[in-house]
């Protein structure tokens, strides 16, 4: 349980702690000191790197997750905050599913084409869903933290 739990929370922290990097550092310091061009390629290449890390955690958070789940809980009723978590989590997985295979496809395609206003374009959606993935992220860490400690 305390290993499931390290590698839980090691998924949870690259993914949300990345999200968070990119969107709070890499963002304003991109747009500051880049062209569009080396901007969007650095982009391309950043983002390719890190979603293969959200991959992995994805899987480690599910299947230590799950694990947890019958470890813990086996036939007793799982409370609402792990509910909660899981539920969330889904969300997450789902919005970061559909990133990956469809603005982050056409921003490769597009800085491969250096067409260079729909890549923007296709990197304009993509930050707008990681703002919203960290949020989801910071309100599961709150909820898997917070109800850990209330229960
Ligand atoms: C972004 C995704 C997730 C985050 C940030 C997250 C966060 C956390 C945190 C902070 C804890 C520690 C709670 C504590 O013991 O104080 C935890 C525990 C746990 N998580 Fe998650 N989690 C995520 C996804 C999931 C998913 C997808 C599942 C299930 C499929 C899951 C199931 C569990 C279980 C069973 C525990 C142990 C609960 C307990 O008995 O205290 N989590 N998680």
């Amino acid at each position: 349980m305390r290993f499931a739990l390290l590698l839980h929370l090691l998924g949870a922290v690259v993914w949300i702690g990345g999200m968070f990097f990119a969107y709070v550092a890499l963002r304003p310091a991109a747009a500051q000191a880049l062209q569009p061009p080396q901007r969007l390629a650095l982009w391309r290449e950043t983002l390719a790197r890190f979603f293969n890390w959200v991959w992995v955690s994805i899987a480690v958070l599910y299947i230590t997750g799950v694990h947890m789940l019958s470890s813990a809980y086996g036939s007793h009723a799982v409370p609402i905050y792990v509910l909660a978590m899981a539920a969330i989590a889904t969300v997450m997985s789902v919005i970061f599913a559909y990133v990956y295979f469809a603005p982050f496809r056409t921003l490769k395609r597009e800085v491969e084409a250096q067409n260079w206003p729909m890549a923007g374009g296709a990197l304009n959606r993509i930050r707008q869903f990681v703002a919203t993935n960290l949020v989801l992220g910071l309100i599961t860490l709150a909820v898997g933290v917070g109800g850990g400690l209330l229960g």
